[in-house]
């Protein structure tokens, strides 16, 4: 059975910190209620002229170079964004050229929140349908463009950066001993619009607009759907909860994060947390916290990794890891 094995991961985080307390100085926030509701104490935003594949760019070089391959070796990208440099084409051809891949394909991939979760799917599916062999799967974001600097209820909670995961092609036995992707979880649910969109985009308000939510319904929704997602995860591939070694959530929100671990009797060792200094990345969240917990040497070789998330559309997920 073919299996989609990780070979690398990599990540890039703009250089401008933005703490709690620099926002403070600009609009009616602090530290305390942000910490408190939250858990994050700073955020990185991108520089002016600094873009989504810029970002995207720096995190596949480093994780090709983890993976030890070259960008010729790739046969796909898949890249997981809400904020695209451009309308059209997909950002994804942008890295790909800067990498100076010239075969197979790049595309886009939009599940917002959910965004690297879909993308790891989706290219574990073409390597498992023989589409594709060596693919880099990468989640980016400069969510700072999208956010409505005068509604505190919102600028606070996000950040810019970017992640990204090499999967090769590998030979597996077909059991719960294998490296790779062994399981994946997708959902969505359009009828939860309203809850959390951006108010424009090329064909309603030819404009880029802005972020907008209602905190408290996706608060909700968010710990109900991770509980749901987490365990039909686990129940596909045939593992409980106390198999897992690491929880890598998407990084919204400390209270969700500790929601969902506690729900599923996970100690709070055993989840990787980074909203505290990278606020919400979006799509890139996940594969920060992943190269984080890599390169710390939290994570080893084996070990077994639930990766979960959820954002707008409503769109959700979930994906078993073997490392
Ligand atoms: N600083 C200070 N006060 C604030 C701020 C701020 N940045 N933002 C809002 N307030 C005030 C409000 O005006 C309100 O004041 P009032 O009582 O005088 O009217 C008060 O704080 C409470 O506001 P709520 O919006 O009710 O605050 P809540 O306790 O719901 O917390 C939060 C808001 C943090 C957004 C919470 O609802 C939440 O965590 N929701 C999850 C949403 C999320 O994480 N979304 C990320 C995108 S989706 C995803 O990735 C899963």
């Amino acid at each position: 059975m073919i299996r989609s094995v990780v070979q690398g991961c990599g990540s890039y985080l703009p250089e401008r910190v933005v703490t709690n307390a620099d926002l403070a100085k600009t609009m009616d926030t602090s530290d305390e209620w942000i910490q408190q509701r939250t858990g994050i104490r700073q955020r990185h935003i991108a520089a002016d002229g600094e873009l989504t594949s810029h970002l995207a760019l720096k995190a596949s070089e480093r994780a090709l170079a983890h993976a030890g391959l070259k960008a010729s070796d790739l046969d796909l990208i898949v890249l997981a964004t809400a904020t695209p440099d451009e309308t059209f084409p997909a950002t994804a051809t942008r890295v790909q050229a800067a990498l100076g891949m010239t075969g197979g394909a790049a595309f886009d991939v939009q599940a917002v929140c959910a965004g690297f979760v879909y993308g790891l799917s989706v290219a574990d599916s073409l390597i498992k349908t023989g589409l594709a062999s060596t693919a880099l799967v990468i989640g980016a974001e400069t969510f700072s463009r999208i956010l409505d600097w005068n509604d505190r209820g919102t600028c606070v909670l996000f950040g810019d950066g970017a992640g990204a995961v090499v999967l090769r092609a590998e030979e597996g036995k077909g059991t719960t001993a294998d490296r790779g992707v062994l399981a994946n979880a997708l959902h969505s649910d359009g009828r939860q619009h309203d809850i959390l969109y951006v108010d424009g985009g090329p064909s309603s308000t030819q404009t880029t607009g802005f972020l907008r939510m209602e905190g408290k319904e996706v608060f909700k929704h968010a710990v109900v759907n991770m509980a749901a997602v987490v365990g039909e995860v686990l129940a596909k591939a045939g593992f409980e909860t106390k198999d897992i070694d690491w929880l890598v959530p998407h990084q919204a929100n400390k209270r969700i994060i500790d929601s969902t671990g506690r729900k599923l009797g996970l100690p709070p060792e055993r989840v990787v947390v980074t909203v505290d200094r990278h606020a919400n990345t979006s799509a890139a969240s996940i594969p920060l916290a992943l190269d984080a917990a890599v390169k710390d040497g939290r994570i080893k070789k084996n070990d077994l990794l639930l990766l979960e998330g959820i954002g707008g559309g409503l769109a959700w997920g979930a994906s078993l890891v073997r490392w």
